[in-house]
């Protein structure tokens, strides 16, 4: 899809995109073949203009999926809930590095992402599950329901060893993440771990949207959300997150990276 079609596209109403999805799903559009693995077609990739190059895409997904083999032992028998899944990065490189794993649950608030990984992942590998939830992010999904301290995800207490958010709470409002998680909380083994990455820096307000002259040109609701770094850890702390690893800045666009564990091991 060229820029003018997705400008188009944009106002066309949801439930008529719904239809489109639908019929549209399985169509060589909306795929491409890299070294006899399916990768989503470039219009449909998030995290910036890298990730368009076919060789980038996927040896960022392997890397991903070698950071968890590192970091926190991902193997066959790991449960782990990718939040903000997009087109199934992370579950292409799992699947290149370790194969089919006990449980991988992929949700995300664009119904167009969540579709593509069921049509070309969940069909063919049905322990990597994937949801579309219809929750309110200006950036990805405006129409979707803000939440509020009533929330929960459609999971068990302790259902999952690993939680992991590749630039997500980067687009996302701080009365979201408290919410987001106090409920990781729930849904994490005692012994659990939380990957996740964010804009934070030392010396800068609490928090800003959008901050000019800030690594690149930010435009549109939520495109950048960046915290102060003492801001931010002290929200972790307050929901008994300790962080473990910090690595400034490496990742897509500046981000840094955050490697948790609950400090309430019971
Ligand atoms: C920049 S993309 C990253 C996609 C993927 N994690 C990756 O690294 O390729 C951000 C993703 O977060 C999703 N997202 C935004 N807000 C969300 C929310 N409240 N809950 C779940 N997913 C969300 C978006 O729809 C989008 O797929």
């Amino acid at each position: 899809m060229n820029k003018f079609n997705f400008k188009v596209y944009k106002f066309i109403p949801k439930y008529i995109r719904n239809i489109i999805h639908k019929i549209t799903a399985q169509s060589p559009i909306n795929y491409v073949k890299h070294n006899n693995t399916i990768l989503p077609a470039k219009h449909l990739r998030f995290c910036g203009t890298n990730f368009n190059d076919n060789d980038y895409f996927f040896s960022s997904a392997c890397l991903e999926a070698k950071r968890l083999i590192n970091h926190f032992d991902l193997d066959k028998s790991s449960r782990i809930l990718d939040v903000g899944c997009g087109v199934g990065r992370l579950p292409i490189g799992i699947l290149n590095q370790i194969g089919d794993i006990n449980k991988y649950y992929g949700i995300d608030v664009s119904v167009r992402a969540i579709e593509w990984c069921q049509h070309f992942i969940n069909r063919w590998h049905p322990t990597f599950q994937f949801e579309h939830i219809d929750i309110e992010n200006q950036r990805y999904n405006p129409k979707g329901v803000s939440i509020d301290n009533k929330f929960s995800l459609p999971f068990n207490e302790r259902e999952f060893d690993i939680i992991y958010l590749y630039s997500v709470f980067s687009h996302m409002t701080i009365e979201d993440i408290k919410l987001y998680l106090k409920e990781f909380r729930r849904l994490l083994e005692p012994s659990g771990k939380i990957f996740l990455t964010a804009f934070v820096e030392e010396n800068v307000p609490n928090i800003t949207i959008n901050p000019k002259n800030y690594k690149m040109t930010w435009s549109g609701p939520l495109h950048c959300v960046r915290y102060n770094k003492k801001y931010f850890e002290s929200i972790l702390k307050n929901f008994n997150f300790k962080i473990d690893n910090f690595e400034y800045g490496n990742e897509t666009n500046g981000q840094s990276a955050f490697y948790l564990s609950r400090s309430d091991k019971q």
